[in-house]
């Protein structure tokens, strides 16, 4: 397979293979809140039409489930959770006016705890302009580092609700952590064609995080002659992503520039409705998981318009990642195919027609 060609982004790290004459893939399923369960179901219709058998398993978790039983996310689950090859999550969230869910308490207990628990430290992104977007070119990835940085919860509040009040929110960087995210983004880059891996960060405000990450960069670096490195600052990186996106290869950053960054990728390249996302922990220990980078988007449920791409892009990562090399190429280069063809007017096709376009390409 030359997937290079094919613009299919790979991250598997290399093992010695047992051969195994059938593999059913174990996966579970987590639809979600608003459209995560539309826009997996249609993903999953994909996988079925490339003829890879998964034995998936669902699990009713995020918002309703909450309200329903005060659960967010149990032990047990949890445990559960960590058996299977891969999971498949939807969307977290309630809707934007909802009182009923506390701020955060669904991100924080569902999505963020699966990321820190089963250690997916790699969110890996990546972004292909559509013809009419703002970057049409680009062709990059952006390795978001996932279970450190101000994502970790460091901090506190102190006098909460009087005039004297303290909060305070750290950003946690160990050398593990940077390194391990740094080290896949050269491995990643070092794999791509144009060999080029960028850095970003604030440097230049965030002394002590930023010094530790550059200087990794640097060290790692230099096992890696043959890919070139550069810097930007986070800031400088949104106007390069705005005006001149096709100068990225591979981005490496922090877990919170990596969000913003990526939503803003997300828009350049077509929109976020395309952007797919792989959490991994590469060196494979429990299972990966997979989600679209969009929310809930509660106000289009059952309207047929949520775009199914990025889901669909979402489980072919899956598939490369569970070694289904084949049908994860086809269905990145149907799913490719249709952006191209159909460009900027995804929103006047509904879930299914882009479903069935996707499927017609296979
Ligand atoms: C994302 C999302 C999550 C994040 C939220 C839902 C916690 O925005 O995957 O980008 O901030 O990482
Ligand atoms: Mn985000």
């Amino acid at each position: 397979m030359q997937s290079d060609e094919l613009g299919v982004v790979f991250y598997r790290v290399e093992s010695p293979k047992v051969e195994i004459e059938v593999t059913t893939h174990r996966v579970a399923v987590i639809g979600g809140d608003g459209i995560g369960p539309e826009v997996v179901g249609e993903a999953l219709r994909v996988v079925r039409a490339a003829n890879v058998a998964l034995d998936t398993v669902f699990f009713a978790l995020g918002s309703a489930h909450y309200l329903k039983t005060g659960e967010v996310l149990s032990d047990a689950t949890l445990a559960e959770l960590a058996t299977f090859d891969a999971i498949v999550l939807g969307a977290v969230g309630p809707p934007i006016s909802s009182m009923d869910v506390p701020t955060g308490l669904l991100e924080r207990g569902l999505l963020l705890r699966l990321r820190f628990e089963l250690d997916l430290y790699i969110n890996l992104r990546p972004f292909r302009g559509v013809p009419g977007s703002i970057a049409p070119d680009a062709d990059f990835v952006v390795v978001r580092e996932n279970t450190e940085g101000p994502y970790a919860g460091e901090g506190g509040q102190l006098r909460r609700g009087t005039p004297e009040e303290v909060a305070t929110q750290g950003s946690v960087n160990t050398r593990h952590g940077v390194e391990r995210c740094i080290r896949f983004a050269f491995e990643l880059a070092n794999r791509r064609d144009r060999h080029a891996l960028c850095l970003v960060h604030k440097t230049n405000v965030l002394t002590y995080a930023g010094d530790l990450w550059q200087r990794t960069f640097d060290e790692i670096g230099r096992e890696y002659p043959e890919v070139s490195r550069s810097y930007n600052h986070v800031d400088a990186a949104c106007i390069y992503l705005a005006t001149d996106a096709n100068r990225y290869d591979v981005i490496v950053t922090d877990n919170l520039f990596g969000d913003i960054l990526t939503d803003l990728a997300g828009a350049v390249t077509g929109g976020i409705g395309l952007a797919a996302s792989a959490n991994l922990n590469a060196a494979h220990k429990g299972p990966a998981l997979f989600e679209p980078v969009h929310g809930a988007a509660h106000d289009i449920v059952g309207t047929g318009k949520a775009n199914p791409l990025a889901a669909i892009r979402s489980l072919s990562m899956m598939l490369e990642y569970l070694g289904e090399d084949d049908a994860a190429a086809r269905i990145e280069k149907s799913v490719l195919e249709v952006q191209q063809e159909f460009a900027m007017n995804f929103a006047s096709m509904t879930t299914t027609a882009l479903t069935d376009a996707v499927i017609e390409r296979l």
